[in-house]
Formats: structure tokens, sequence, C-alpha cells
């Protein structure tokens, strides 16, 4: 069955509704930390494999602990699970939202910098909505950030502990981040976390001689073709 425009916050609508349709013999497993108890805690934890690997890796390959972190922020699984490693560290960890087109609602998705309390799909968080309450627009070139929202436990880490920081990355600036990983490393990001990328580039040059842990979420193969029609590599020469 299709429905909707193709954005994610339809595709957990419509999960949840053939979950709730059938709760007896459906298996209801979601991608991000997002959804009532206990799903962003089940993700979060799976996740978190990655975030004590990274900090043993990262130890045994510096002798530190990295100044920072920097992960990409959609619904947050990714960034839930590097940041779990470094809560009680030094660390400075940095969640990166989609800052798409322009600040008007429904030209981005950063829901921690513009985004108000909330509820959606059966959490308490920060949310982007329209004046009626209801969740609004969101646009990003990735699509894995087109949320209106953010995990409950981001918000509470952002807003309520002051324990991570917000920052974004535009369209264009993950894309140009796409095209210089690929260039100088020959690692393809995926656009979801060439916004990362993006923003440590960032990073890097106001903070000169700190590390920088990049949390790499996926790879760009499945966004190629996309790229290369819609921001040809001549532009970002
Ligand atoms: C490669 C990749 N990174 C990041 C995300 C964003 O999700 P999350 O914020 O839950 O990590 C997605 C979502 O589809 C994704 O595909």
């Amino acid at each position: 069955m299709s429905a909707g425009q193709k954005t994610l916050k339809e595709a957990v609508d419509s999960a949840f509704g053939s979950y709730l349709a059938d709760p007896v013999t459906t298996m209801y497993c979601i991608g991000s930390v997002v959804g009532p108890h206990p799903f962003p805690m089940m993700v979060r934890d799976f996740q978190a494999v990655v975030g004590s690997e990274a900090r043993e890796q990262f130890q045994a390959m510096t002798g530190w602990l990295p100044d920072h972190v920097v992960a990409c922020v959609g619904g947050g699984s990714n960034a839930m699970g590097i940041f779990s490693a470094f809560i009680e560290d030094p660390t400075e960890l940095w969640g990166v939202e989609p800052l798409g087109t322009g600040p008007a609602l429904g030209q981005h998705a950063a829901s921690l910098a513009y985004g108000h309390d909330g509820d959606l799909h059966g959490f308490h968080s920060v949310l982007l909505e329209n004046p009626d309450g209801s969740a609004a627009a969101v646009h990003s070139v990735a699509s894995g950030l087109d949320y209106p929202s953010v995990g409950p436990e981001h918000a509470y880490l952002n807003k309520t502990l002051g324990r991570t920081h917000a920052a974004g990355a535009t369209d264009d600036a993950a894309v140009r981040a796409f095209y210089t990983l690929s260039r100088l490393e020959g690692i393809i990001p995926a656009l979801e976390s060439a916004h990362a990328v993006a923003y440590a580039i960032e990073l890097a040059q106001d903070r000169p001689y700190q590390s920088i842990l990049v949390n790499l979420s996926g790879r760009g193969d499945k966004d190629i073709d996309f790229v290369y029609e819609n921001y040809p590599p001549e532009r970002y020469a």
C-alpha cells in the first residue's frame, strides 16, 4: 500500500497504524529513538554498542577521550547510541540537525533549534508544529532527517540538562561535505551523516588542535545518483 508524501513521519504513522490494528500477531520494530516507552530506550541500547566500541577504539588509538563527539540527529538514534558512551565524560556532545534551505517553518527539520514542547507518536519532546498544534511539514535533503521532532532523551539532555549542544548544517553544507569526504578520504557518507561531517569541519576551524569523533551513521552509495543529478559535482568543486 502507498500513502502520503514519502516522509519519515508518515512512515512512522503508518507503521504504528498497522501495529495497532493487529498487535497480537504483529511485531513492531522501529529504527529510531522515537515512539512510546520502551522503544526509545531499546533503540538507544542497541545503538550504544557503536558508542562503547568507538570510545574504546578512540582511547586505544590516541590515549585520550575525544574533546568532541558529533552526530546527525533525525529521530536521534545514531546520536543517542554514540552519545550514551560519553555522557559521564568531559567530552562535548554535538547533535547536528538539518537546517535545510532556510529558517522558516517547512524549510528545515531542526526541532531542538526551533521546536516547542509537544507530543508525537506517543512521546513527549520538542515538536515543530503548525499553529493548530499538529506536526508541521519539514524538509531536509537527507530523507532520514525529515522528522518534526527528536527522541525524548535528546530533548531531556539538551533542554533540561544542557548536556548536549544543538548544532545544524544546511542542505548545501551537507552536500558540500558529502563531496569533500568522498574526494579527500574516498569515504562516501550518507547524506544524513554528511550533516555531521559538515558541522565537524566547521567545529575544527573554530577549535583547532582539539579532537573530534564524528559518527558516520551510514554509507552514501544510496545517495550518489540523487546527489549527482540534483547537486552536480562541478558546482561543489
Ligand atoms: C544513514 C542514516 N543516518 C542517520 C539517520 C537518522 O536517523 P537517526 O537520527 O535516528 O540516527 C538515518 C535515518 O534514516 C539514516 O538512514
